[in-house]
């Protein structure tokens, strides 16, 4: 057995005969922040799912805290779930939502008091006690669904996009919130995504998914420079990947002289990596966005689009003009086959 405080082992996960994760094998260190990214479908869900107890694997096996779980049921295992629709109890006060579960376990009324508003206060609510959810924002929803769970002091905390709702502004706040409150309590989490940018801010380490497997697991400044894969390379923002075949890049659209040596089958730039505005190549504008501290371009070029980010102080070049660019050997991304 290993040391890891969660454990899945050989996890396959089906609903009848569709198999969304096969043979999933996946350590989570204690107090560790896991992102779980991925595209829709990957199979995200279906994982949390399992750990809550609220799927039984088809096969493998769920260790968490040194127990085997995999048969145990979802109100033994000590997780706390909260969920994109965070289903609050509507009839219910703020404070009564977060006490229900202490409720249920029949706690003294004095500390069932003391922890609630502890809860509350961790997620910055003291004083709105009294209000229902729905004269709540949503933001303020979500971290009372964030403290309904903490105040149940789980071993493990699920979290399944649960900033999904939130707007842009609140998304960032609450981010930090998590963040924050997850290095005070020290509780294990697992946080699901689909968002590379919210997964690089929050987690300790990113398990990127793909097709019900790990595509690549890694601290979020390894995956955002080294991305394994060209799926990996596209989830991270390298949005030019091109093939390589003697001394060109190519793609189905065409080819373009590369330049230099390399030995790798295919190449990938972020598009803050690719230079414009000089360089052996050319092709044409045909977007262009102002994105405040640079420029977005979209340029299109015998390989098919390019897409390049400019320094905001370079002269703007319209749309439908030709426009030089550069794919530097400093930036380009290597991949395997
Ligand atoms: N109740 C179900 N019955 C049958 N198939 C399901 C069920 N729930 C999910 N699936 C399938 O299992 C696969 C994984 O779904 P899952 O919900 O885990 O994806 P996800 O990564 O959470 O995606 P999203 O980002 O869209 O939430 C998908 O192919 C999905 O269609
Ligand atoms: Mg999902």
């Amino acid at each position: 057995m290993s040391d890891a405080f969660v454990s899945l082992a050989g996890l396959t996960l089906s609903y009848g005969e569709t198999v969304a994760v096969p043979d999933l094998d996946l350590d989570i260190a204690e107090g560790e922040l896991i992102a779980l990214l991925g595209p829709s479908g990957c199979g995200k869900t279906t994982t949390m799912r399992a750990i809550a107890g609220l799927l039984t694997p088809a096969r493998g096996r769920i260790v968490i805290d040194g127990e085997d779980v995999t048969r145990t049921p979802a109100n033994k295992r000590g997780i706390g779930l909260v969920f994109q629709s965070y289903a609050l109890f509507p009839h219910l006060s703020a404070f009564e939502n977060v006490a229900f579960g202490l409720r249920l376990r029949k706690r003294p009324e004095a500390e069932i008091r003391a922890r609630a508003e502890a809860g509350m206060a961790t997620v910055g609510l003291t004083g709105f006690e009294g209000r229902r959810p729905a004269e709540m924002s949503g933001g303020q929803q979500q971290r009372l669904a964030l403290a309904r769970s903490l105040v149940m002091e789980p071993k493990v905390l699920l979290l399944d996009e649960p900033l999904s709702n939130l707007d842009a502004r609140l998304r960032l706040d609450m981010r930090n919130e998590l963040q924050r409150v997850q290095k005070d309590t020290g509780i294990t989490m697992v946080f699901v995504t689909h968002d590379q940018s919210e997964a690089l801010a929050l987690a300790d380490r990113i398990v990127l998914m793909k097709d019900g497997r790990i595509e690549q697991s890694g601290p979020p400044a390894e995956l955002y420079a080294e991305p394994a894969t060209r799926f990996a390379a596209d989830f991270m923002g390298f949005e030019n990947i091109f093939g390589v075949e003697g001394p060109d890049l190519v793609s189905e659209t065409g080819r373009l002289p590369l330049g230099y040596p390399t030995d790798s089958p295919i190449l990938a730039w972020r598009p803050d990596g690719v230079a414009v505005g000089a360089g052996p190549h050319s092709g044409r504008v045909t977007a262009s966005s102002f994105a405040g501290g640079h420029r977005e371009y979209v340029i299109d070029c015998p390989l098919g689009r390019i897409k390049a980010n400019a320094p905001i102080d370079t002269a703007e070049v319209p749309l439908g003009r030709d426009i030089a660019f550069d794919l530097p050997q400093a930036t380009a991304r290597p991949l395997a086959a």
